[in-house]
């Protein structure tokens, strides 16, 4: 009884290995944005880049309109220049596949006028198909040992607007950054077009911001981190929240100088001391939903990415 019960867990366990390691996986890229001038950059396919796991064997699909776009697979050096004379391979017909045979860097860029340096680009690394796909070890958040207090641009060049890939988008930036109490976040955007609004984890998932904790409605709005745990922020305006525009951070103990970060010389920052205790204990650093996707965006991250899968 045991012993078939035994033999029946390994020939499942065997049966999801092959299927895992036979899956060739196709990566939209840029899912629905497509391939693109994208609105905000090359950041978005970075973005996009950072949420995938490319291996050996996998498949790029590039969804673009013939005539409109075109893409090449080009050399580091013609990536970084955006040097479109001597491609390795090239499609000016999309929809168009490509096949990550190998393991190693890819690059690809649009060839048509400006596309490139406007940034449709796209770096990837894929890991090579030798034996059973493992799955990546959950990454621990780094140790908080003491530090100066650094002030985060939210977004980096992006800045606080309707990401276009999607919430993924500020998960990724957030990613494998630590934050601790005394660290200063800045949001930047444009006045009168976004807002900030510091809200509880209810209202972050549900997107219902009809009572926020604290709404900062001019640019640049600093937020300083006051306590440990996670910490919740959106947008007000219609629709922003349900398309993305949400952050959630987990603040851990305290940078190196108890004083605050001082405010940058020439700039008039309206100022929100988040002191709201969290709504739900940060996740523990070994709960991780899924190894997968905590492999992906830290343990930190799995119950936002679930969230978003809801
Ligand atoms: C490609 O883009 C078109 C137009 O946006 C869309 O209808 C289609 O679903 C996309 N295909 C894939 C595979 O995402
Ligand atoms: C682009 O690359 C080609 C070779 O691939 C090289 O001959 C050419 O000088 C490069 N152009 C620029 C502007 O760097
Ligand atoms: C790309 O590959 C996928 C999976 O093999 C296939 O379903 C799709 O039709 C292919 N698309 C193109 C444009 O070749
Ligand atoms: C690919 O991996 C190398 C080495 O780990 C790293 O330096 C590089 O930034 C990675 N590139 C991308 C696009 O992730
Ligand atoms: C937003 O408005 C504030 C207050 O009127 C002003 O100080 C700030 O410069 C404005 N920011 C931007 C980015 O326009």
């Amino acid at each position: 009884m045991a012993k078939s019960l035994t033999l029946a867990v390994v020939v499942a366990l065997v049966a999801a290995l092959l299927h895992a390691t036979s899956a060739q996986e196709v990566h939209v890229v840029g899912d629905s944005l497509g391939w693109i001038v994208p609105p905000g950059g090359s950041v978005a396919y970075r973005v996009w880049a950072d949420t995938q796991t490319f291996t050996a064997g996998d498949i790029l699909l590039f969804n673009f309109t013939t005539g409109n776009q075109d893409v090449a697979r080009v050399s580091k050096e013609a990536f970084d220049s955006c040097n479109a004379t001597n491609p390795i391979w090239i499609s000016t017909t999309g929809p168009v596949n490509f096949t990550l045979t190998y393991g190693g860097a890819y690059y690809f860029i649009g060839t048509m006028d400006k596309h490139c340096s406007l940034g449709q680009k796209l770096a990837i690394n894929v890991t090579g198909a030798s034996g059973p796909t493992t799955s990546p070890a959950p990454v621990t958040p780094a140790p908080a040992s003491p530090r100066a207090p650094v002030t985060y641009v939210v977004g980096g060049d992006l800045g606080w607007i309707v990401p276009p890939g999607g919430s993924i988008a500020y998960a990724t930036w957030a990613y494998g950054k630590t934050f601790m109490v005394g660290d200063t976040l800045v949001f930047k955007f444009t006045n009168g077009t976004q807002d900030v609004a510091v809200v509880t984890k209810s209202a972050y998932d549900s997107c219902d911001t009809s009572t926020t904790i604290t709404i900062l409605t001019t640019s640049p709005a600093k937020v300083s981190l006051t306590t440990t745990g996670e910490h919740y922020f959106t947008s007000t305006y219609s629709k922003h929240c349900d398309l993305g525009q949400k952050l959630a951070i987990n603040v851990v103990g305290t940078s190196g100088t108890s004083s605050a970060p001082a405010p940058e010389p020439g700039s008039t920052l309206s100022e929100a001391e988040i002191a709201e205790s969290p709504t739900t204990p940060p996740p523990a650093a070994n709960s991780a939903h899924s190894t997968a996707l905590a492999g992906i965006f830290g343990t930190a991250f799995a119950s936002l990415i679930v969230a978003f899968l809801a």
